[in-house]
């Protein structure tokens, strides 16, 4: 009976494996979108260089990072290359805001006082484009191109499993409506950031080993690995990497989603712990991550995921009492739902995201 238990739990896995992988495909991006973002992106960078004419307009986020779902918006980011650029960013984004309300199509609002100032474009879904585009572009964002690339190389390191996860997790958490950081839960940057921090820390053997701990293959000057005191240096060249690395975790990804789903239900340590992808799991108490919940206003340190780079950042700091209650309460019917092992695993995933 053992034994019998034992092989159907490990077709079961694979199945889940199979499904799990046929539904992230049906979500990607077709090329054609692909493209038309491409496009996109090349009109706003000309039209920026009229004002500016030493910038480059860059994507990050889903949109570069591999991670990316039909229909996502576009984090775009410009960069001025000038060493000392004649314009502050406030005044950029206004500039910009107005010269593209003149040129395009684009509905566009702008965010010049925000700490990262922005300009938000939109275009109605066409029939050519029947769901419409939205972007954001940001000013002088660095470390979020280097994040961006940092979850881009873990994502080459081992795509179907990376991706599958990661990508799911962005699903499942947008249907189940706790992927908001506005309203108390978390961003997708941030469920890639757990997803990473288990695969590397949790998982024994890992599945992914720890970039920047690495020994780098070549000394780097200091004043190129360091943005904003930021050390943002991580072993990048994942083609030496395959030849001196291999993962000899060998789980398939349903299993992993299995206990990715057990682990932050039962064993990530809320309360205390802090998931460090850099560091592993660190103690709130020695970053000072303390939570005084004066009025209970004070919401900021309810959850804990240290940002790979801006390692005094939490990236979970929106989560509220409420939005963690609600996102654990998901890891809970998920593990549920998957503990339950339904015939078809099809239908696991249905149920899951329903
Ligand atoms: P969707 O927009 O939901 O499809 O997902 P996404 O993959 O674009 O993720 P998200 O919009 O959450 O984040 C986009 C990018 O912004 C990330 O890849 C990061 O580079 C950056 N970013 C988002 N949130 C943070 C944050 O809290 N801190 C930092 N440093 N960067 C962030
Ligand atoms: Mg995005």
């Amino acid at each position: 009976a053992q034994r019998q238990r034992h092989i159907s739990r490990h077709q079961w896995t694979q199945s889940l494996s199979r499904d799990l992988h046929n539904f992230v495909i049906q979500l990607l991006p077709t090329a054609e979108e692909l493209a038309v973002k491409e496009d996109v992106r090349k009109l706003l960078e000309r039209l920026i260089r009229t004002i500016e004419p030493e910038s480059r307009l860059l994507s990050f986020g889903s949109t570069a990072n591999g991670f990316s779902l039909r229909n996502s918006d576009m984090d775009l980011c410009c960069l001025i290359d000038s060493s000392q650029p004649p314009l502050s960013a406030s005044d950029l984004v206004t500039m910009v805001g107005d010269l593209l309300e003149r040129e395009t199509k684009f509905k566009v609002k702008t965010l010049p006082h925000a700490r990262i100032p922005i300009v938000k474009l939109s275009l109605d879904p066409s029939p050519g484009l029947p769901y419409g585009i939205s972007s954001d572009i940001g000013f002088e964002n660095r470390l979020a191109l280097e994040n961006t690339r940092l979850l881009m190389s873990y994502a080459s390191i081992d795509p179907v499993r990376v991706r599958t996860l990661v990508i799911f997790l962005k699903v499942w958490s947008k249907r189940r409506k706790i992927n908001s950081p506005y309203l108390g839960t978390l961003s997708s940057y941030g469920y890639a950031l757990l997803v990473i921090f288990f695969l590397v820390h949790v998982k024994n053997p890992p599945v992914l080993p720890n970039l920047q701990q690495l020994p780098p293959p070549r000394p780097v000057p200091y004043e190129d690995t360091h943005i904003g005191g930021n050390d943002v240096w991580f072993f990048d060249d994942i083609d030496l990497l395959k030849e001196r690395w291999q993962s000899s975790n060998t789980e398939s990804v349903g299993e992993l989603l299995i206990d990715f789903f057990k682990y932050y239900s039962r064993d990530f340590t809320y309360n205390t712990g802090v998931a460090s992808i850099k560091m592993g799991l660190l103690k709130k108490s020695a970053k000072g991550w303390l939570n005084e919940y004066k009025d209970g206003r004070d919401e900021r340190n309810r959850f804990c995921i240290e940002d790979p780079f801006e390692t005094d950042f939490n990236v979970a700091r929106c989560v509220t009492k409420e939005g963690l209650y609600a996102i654990r309460g998901e890891f809970m019917r998920a593990s549920r739902i998957l503990a339950a092992r339904p015939e078809r695993t099809i239908m696991a995933l249905a149920q899951l995201c329903e």
